[in-house]
Parts: structure tokens; C-alpha cells; sequence
């Protein structure tokens, strides 16, 4: 990776000529060249209607999908380019999603689901299997057997 990541007094997020555009006939111009910088502990809300654009900022924002214009930084570091596996790293350290659905691996216990997010983390195996037991005596204390309370989709 490349940039300050961990300077603190970058930019939680710009986004700098932002412009989507969906490929069809006629394409479609999801996002016209946005501009919109968000500095660190700053709570912003996008609104509009419709069709306009929110998803789509949200995803770029997010960086699960490529703008076909224009730059994104997230915490000072231009994502433009990166990798997947850098931008995995990007999102597992500086980017939290709350999406309407769950998302939840299908294969996995909901145990197992939480520990993933590790992994992406870069956490080693062991400590992996050490938090999952933390996550395991939560579910207990919470009145749930870690293993069947963790089963899928009881979970959804
Ligand atoms: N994958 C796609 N292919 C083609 N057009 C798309 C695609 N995704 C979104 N669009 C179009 O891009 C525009 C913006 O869509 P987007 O979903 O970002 O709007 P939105 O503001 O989130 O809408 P809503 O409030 O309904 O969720 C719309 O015209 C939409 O039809
Ligand atoms: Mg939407």
C-alpha cells in the first residue's frame, strides 16, 4: 500500500470527479463527476431520490466497486487502482458496512461467520480459534449454544 493510512489527520474519505457509468444502450450515468470530502468523526447521511445515485456512491465509497471516472481516498490513501487483495485490506481495517441484509456466508456457522472478518484482518489461524472461543462463551452467556445458535439460516 502506498500513502498515510494511518495519519489521523487525513480525510475519513473524498471522493474527487466521481462518475459512474453503467454500460447498455443507452448507458446509464449513475453518478456525474461528485466531489464530496468527509473528515474523520464527521456523521454524514446521503439523501435523494430514487434512482439517483446513493447506492452507487455508497459502493464506490465503500470500494467494492470502481468508479469509471475520478478518485476515492479513503483515510488520505487514493484506492484507485489497488488490488483487490490491497483493497480487501483497505475495507477490513478502515471500512464498516451495515447493509439491509445480512450477508451471512451460507456454508458457515454464524460463529464462523464472525471470525472471517479476522481473516481479512490478517489474524493469524491461532488467534483466530482464540477469539472464536471468546465469540463462542458470548453466545453462551447470551443463552444460545455457540454451535447450534451459530447455525445457518436459524441465524437470518
Ligand atoms: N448495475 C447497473 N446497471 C445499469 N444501471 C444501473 C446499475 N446499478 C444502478 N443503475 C442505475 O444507476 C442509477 C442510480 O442507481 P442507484 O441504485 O445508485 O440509485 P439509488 O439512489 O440508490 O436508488 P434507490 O433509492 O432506489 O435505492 C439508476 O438509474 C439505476 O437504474
Ligand atoms: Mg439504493
Amino acid at each position: 500500500m502506498n500513502g498515510p493510512v494511518n495519519d489521523d489527520s487525513a480525510h475519513a474519505l473524498e471522493l474527487i470527479g466521481v462518475s459512474k457509468e453503467h454500460p447498455g444502450s443507452p448507458p446509464v450515468a449513475a453518478l456525474r463527476s461528485v466531489t464530496v470530502t468527509i473528515r474523520s468523526g464527521e456523521f454524514t447521511a446521503i439523501v435523494g431520490p430514487s434512482g439517483s445515485g446513493k447506492s452507487t456512491m455508497l459502493a464506490i465509497a465503500g470500494t467494492l466497486e470502481r468508479p469509471t471516472a475520478g478518485s476515492v481516498l479513503v483515510a488520505g490513501l487514493a484506492v484507485d487502482g489497488l488490488p483487490d487483495r490491497a483493497l480487501s485490506g483497505v475495507r477490513a481495517g478502515r471500512i464498516g458496512f451495515v447493509f439491509q441484509q445480512f450477508f451471512l456466508v451460507p456454508a458457515l456457522t454464524a460463529l464462523d461467520n464472525v471470525a472471517t472478518g479476522l481473516l481479512y484482518r490478517g489474524v493469524p489461524a491461532a488467534q483466530r480459534r482464540r477469539a472464536e472461543r471468546r465469540i463462542a462463551l458470548a453466545s453462551s452467556a447470551a443463552g444460545c449454544a455457540p454451535r447450534t445458535c451459530g447455525t445457518w439460516p436459524a441465524s437470518a
